[in-house]
């Protein structure tokens, strides 16, 4: 314990609260009305000890030892390298890109704030899919942008990416793309995005959000890597949090032309890419095959999941992240209820649906006893919910 100085007040709680003034209205502050009536993000709900958390699309394996070395090294008293370089480095020769061309981010999310920000503001557009990730509406709202939301196809769950072509107008600065699509799990194939692209003028910044891309298997699925080359208004957007079990510790990265990536920087909160998350990242491409052997185990479970939901019945979009997608429509909130008496806890997106995170092996047989229940206890079919 640290030696107090003699006469230096005694820290800790106070035992009466000093600060209980409430503000009248007419002393509030002017605050801009479309961030009062933004909702702040909402986290996946949190699990009693006995349930399965299955809202975040988290990882569900515990950290490598080489993780956990690697963070119990990093300095704290210290900040940290701002440019990441050596995690850049090893991010760009990963990838095949020049480092000038990589980002790092605390977390994508932070990077899709940053590239909207950067390229839209008040009177701008944002083109994005709807139901997408759904940090999306209040990053563009932040930005000050307006928000264009292009419906999902309602049967299928994918985006629909000739009516987002036809959205994009004179004042649209940012369309982001989302493959696979969080909540839905469809991809966008390499043919589709190439046809999209073909139609965004050549101004409009496009961002292709990646973060389940270690999860796809279906080899139509367009990687936006190797699409950079043709298409200098793209910016590819990957994440730690997933496939490499870093949710915690926010890393995430973008590649792209240097020079949108550098406007991005400019709008970046200072040094909040962690020493820690920097080392883990790197300590994770050390032992990418370990990981990626976790990340088949799961999409191995996934499709045991998606095939025995379909044969309950359920009409499931072919899931290509680590989730599954069921549109309980009017009923979700009914059937989230429903999951949570099994000792699940998942995501009600509104009136839309479920989503479900494939994570622990043993979830599985609560997950799929819970779905049943939904599919038999409650009435009127929704669009994707049942098989006809
Ligand atoms: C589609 C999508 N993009 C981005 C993110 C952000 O991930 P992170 O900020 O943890 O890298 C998420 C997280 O759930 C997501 O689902």
């Amino acid at each position: 314990m640290m030696p107090r100085s003699p006469g230096a007040p005694t820290p800790g709680p106070a035992e009466t609260p000093t600060y209980t003034r409430t503000v009248t209205e007419s002393e509030r502050v002017a605050l801009r009305p479309e961030i009062l009536s933004l909702a702040s993000y909402r986290q996946g709900t949190a699990a009693s000890s006995d349930a399965f958390k299955l809202s975040s699309n988290e990882n569900p394996f515990e950290p490598i030892t080489a993780v956990l070395d690697a963070i119990s090294s990093a300095s704290i008293n210290r900040y940290p390298d701002g440019s990441a370089l050596e995690v850049r480095l090893r991010l760009a020769a990963r990838n095949g890109v020049p480092v000038e061309s990589v980002h790092v981010g605390a977390g994508s999310v932070a990077l899709i704030a940053q590239l909207i920000q950067a390229a839209a503001g008040p009177g701008d557009e944002v083109v994005y899919a709807w139901r997408s990730f759904e940090a999306y509406p209040s990053l563009v709202t932040v930005a000050g942008a307006t928000r264009v939301e292009v419906p999902i196809d309602p049967v299928d769950g994918t985006h629909d990416l000739e009516a987002m072509a036809a959205a994009i107008t004179d004042r649209t600065r940012v369309v982001i793309v989302c493959t696979p699509n969080n909540p839905t799990g469809t991809i966008v194939t390499e043919a589709e995005f190439a046809r999209f692209m073909d139609s965004v003028p050549p101004t409009v910044l496009v961002l292709l959000d990646e973060a389940y891309a270690e999860f796809v298997t279906d080899p139509a699925a367009v990687s936006g890597i190797p699409s950079l080359d043709s298409y200098p208004n793209l910016v590819v957007l990957r994440t730690f949090s997933k496939a490499y079990g870093l949710a915690g510790l926010r890393f995430g990265y973008a590649i792209g032309s240097p020079y949108i990536l550098d406007a991005a920087r400019a709008t970046a909160i200072p040094l909040s890419v962690i020493e820690q998350a920097q080392r883990a990242a790197i300590a994770a491409l050390d032992h990418e095959e370990v990981l990626m052997e976790r990340v088949s185990r799961l999409t191995v479970l996934r499709d045991r999941v998606w095939s025995a939901l379909s044969d309950q019945g359920f009409r499931v979009p072919e899931p290509q992240g680590n989730f599954v997608w069921l549109a309980t429509g009017a009923h979700t909130a009914e059937a989230a209820a429903i999951f949570l008496r099994h000792g699940v806890v998942v995501r009600a997106l509104g009136e839309d649906g479920l989503r479900v995170t494939i994570g622990e092996v043993q979830s599985v047989d609560r997950l799929l006893t819970a779905a049943e229940e939904v599919l038999r206890t409650l009435p009127t079919p929704e669009p994707l919910a049942r098989l006809d």
